[in-house]
């Protein structure tokens, strides 16, 4: 029948994805590796291509808040969720607290690591806003870096709690202000 032939060669539908707040389509095989799809056709190159394997953590975007390795997540697990990756949280102008944290700890060598790093640090502060050090260490602990920055990364981790809890307190702080104003 000419529908199956038809069928046959179409093309497939595009991919829709929410990716830093923006809707968006591309035309991406549904199989296609999300890092790809981020990297190459979305030019979004803070998430990194390490092992491919989903062994080190330098893909890592959050997937509806949660640390993904988007090296081995198909495009189109992805469709309907919402995906950040390093770029959507904060500017080279405003970095976000995590971002921050890690550009004043100057936790970087080769920096290769780093996004995975500042990614599933950010992951965590999310569902745990004053984790302990422990915990910080237990959530890094797939996470490597070849070039053995680990003691500052520590730092810059810990220095992130800091951060984000000043940015809640700040948010606190102005949400008074404003109830105030209209209370008066
Ligand atoms: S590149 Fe994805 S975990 Fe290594
Ligand atoms: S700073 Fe180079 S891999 Fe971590």
């Amino acid at each position: 029948m000419g529908t199956s032939a038809n069928s046959a060669h179409a093309v497939p539908p595009p991919i829709r994805l929410r990716v830093n707040g923006h809707a968006c389509e591309v035309p991406a095989a549904p199989g296609t590796a999300l890092l790809h799809v981020l990297r190459n056709d979305l030019e979004l190159n803070g998430p990194k291509y390490g092992c491919g394997l989903g062994e080190c953590g330098a893909c890592t975007v959050l997937i509806d808040g949660v640390a993904a390795r988007s090296c081995v997540i198909p495009v189109r697990a992805a469709q309907g969720r919402r995906v950040t990756t390093l770029e959507g949280l904060g500017t080279r102008q405003r970095p976000g607290p995590t971002q921050q944290a890690f550009i004043e700890c100057q936790a970087a060598q080769c920096g290769y690591c780093l996004n995975g790093m500042i990614m599933t640090v950010e992951a965590l502060l999310r569902r745990n806003p004053s984790p302990t050090e422990q915990e910080l260490r237990s959530e890094l602990h797939h996470n490597l870096c070849r070039c053995g920055t680990h003691v500052e990364i520590m730092q810059a981790a810990l220095r992130a709690v800091a951060l984000k809890a000043a940015e809640a307190a700040a948010l606190l702080a102005g949400l008074h202000d404003d109830q105030g104003g209209t209370a008066v």
